[in-house]
């Protein structure tokens, strides 16, 4: 099928790409012309593994198209993604603009009747409001909206797109169900069908999950420290119980990212918009927000009292992905900036120099061992493989004071603690051999003195 995509962003990508893997003809059309030009080139203008391939393989294969002409886009398929962003408004909406832009050119260039998929993560009663504009706009043809909502994960998009839990599909027409099962023939993966304002329900309510399961298992963690239990070995009865399952479980320094945040602040302004009360997702976000602060105090807790070096590694909000959105290693540069240290940071896709606002306050290193060379604490924020197959034995010789405190557990304990490292985990009470020497007020030996009061 010739097929058109409109936005290409970390959905756009895979999902033009993907298509084209699939053998259909994409023709992908951005706002942006330097990121087209560089997609000629295969270029990505994203670090996602395995995209520069799958677009050389489209381009190679010319199966995958790039135009600057939103008309060329419009006319050169019946049936056209829209995968631009919405991000979250100050209110917590999601802001529609770039999507209501996209259908008013797409009616305004029509030539024929269309069937324009809504990939973008969009409220509850978006495809009916755009299906109602655009043939407002444009009676002379018919334009009929289509839900299919993306669950790709960053690092993991490619696979997640060519084999997907799950195809969700919400249709009004039932005359798009041929079409829609053509575009994903090849995918071996069931297609839900449902209504429109169920699929769109679905993504919020799916992510929203998700988000809230990270942050149960991280209030758990800080009732493990409280009680000196072992968040891993606690995941790990709970998610052998087939009702939850293990995914999902991993306590950490705080779920971060371009999505979880802003569809929890959207589903809250949809509620809001309803007189729905939703004080689960107020709750959930609390206790994500809590997180990175809760971590900074145990370090100041466990530091040498004159010490000053601290080294963060990790800054991204996953391994996997160049992406800083909403990075909890943010907010702990954040907090952390309050006190008198000097923060350096080494993350294997984030190179000395970036522009980020938020890494302004942060020596960016480019390799590890310079990163912790005389450091006198090392806070690990990103779960990327470098750190996790490092030799930690050799590297202990070149940190001033061996404390590190593993904000996603991915390191082994028993490796750490041999290698002579004062290792600390979220969830668990530290063994150190190194006597803790200050403390925030209420702090002790990395845990809350006072309990926390009722704000
Ligand atoms: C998420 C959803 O998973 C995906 O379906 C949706 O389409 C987009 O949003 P993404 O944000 O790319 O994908 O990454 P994900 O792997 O879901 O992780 C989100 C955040 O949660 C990351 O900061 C990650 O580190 C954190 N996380 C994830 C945990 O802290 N613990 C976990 O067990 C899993």
């Amino acid at each position: 099928m010739k097929l058109t995509v409109i936005g290409a962003g970390y959905v756009g990508l895979v999902q033009a790409a993907g298509l084209a893997h699939l053998g259909h003809e994409v023709m992908v059309y951005d706002i942006n012309h330097r990121k087209l030009e560089a997609l000629r080139k295969g270029i990505s203008p994203i670090y996602e593994p395995g995209l520069p391939e799958m677009l050389e393989e489209g381009i190679t294969q010319k199966r995958l198209f790039f135009t600057e002409q939103m008309k060329e886009a419009v006319l050169f398929s019946s049936l056209l993604f829209i995968t631009v962003g919405t991000p979250a408004k100050i209110t917590g909406e999601a802001d529609l603009s770039a999507v209501m832009a996209v259908a008013h050119q797409i009616a305004h260039f029509a030539e024929g009747d269309k069937v324009i998929v809504l990939k973008s993560t969009v409220p509850v009663g978006t495809c009916e409001k755009v299906e109602q504009m655009m043939n407002e706009i444009a009676p002379t043809y018919t334009f009929q909206l289509v839900s299919n909502p993306e669950f790709l994960r960053q690092g993991s998009a490619l696979s997640d797109f060519l084999s997907p839990d799950r195809i969700i599909i919400g249709i009004a027409h039932p005359e798009q169900i041929p079409l829609m099962e053509e575009v994903y023939r090849k995918v071996d993966s069931p297609i839900l069908w449902m209504d429109r304002r169920s699929a769109e329900m679905t993504k919020y309510a799916a992510n929203v999950f998700l988000a809230t399961k990270i942050s149960y298992i991280n209030m758990v963690a800080e009732l493990c420290e409280a009680y000196s239990a072992d968040i891993e070995q606690v995941a790990h009865g709970m998610g052998t119980d087939r009702r939850i399952g293990p995914h999902f479980l991993k306590a950490g320094i705080g779920f971060g990212g371009s999505c979880f945040p802003k569809d929890a602040f959207a589903l809250m302004h949809m509620a809001n918009e309803v007189g729905v009360p939703v004080p689960m997702i107020e709750a959930m976000m609390l206790t994500n927000d809590r997180i990175p602060e809760r971590v900074v105090h145990r370090l100041l807790s466990l530091m040498p009292i004159h010490a000053r070096e601290i080294t963060l590694l990790g800054l991204t909000f996953k391994a996997g992905t160049d992406d800083l959105r909403d990075s909890p290693a943010l907010k702990v540069i954040s907090s952390l900036s309050k006190y008198p240290y000097s923060l350096r940071a080494y993350d294997p896709m984030i190179k000395a120099g970036n522009p980020h606002p938020s890494l302004q306050s942060v020596t960016l290193i480019s390799s590890l061992k310079e990163a912790i060379e005389g450091t006198e604490a090392i806070l690990l924020l990103t779960e990327w493989k470098e750190f996790r197959e490092a030799d930690w034995e050799s590297l202990r010789k070149w940190v001033s004071h061996p404390l590190l405190i593993d904000g996603r557990n991915c390191l082994d304990e028993e490796k750490m603690r041999k290698a002579g490292f004062d290792y600390v985990r979220i969830g668990k009470q530290p063994m150190l051999s190194l006597k803790p020497v200050r403390a925030p007020h209420g702090w002790k030996d990395g845990r809350r003195e006072t309990p926390v009061s009722r704000q």
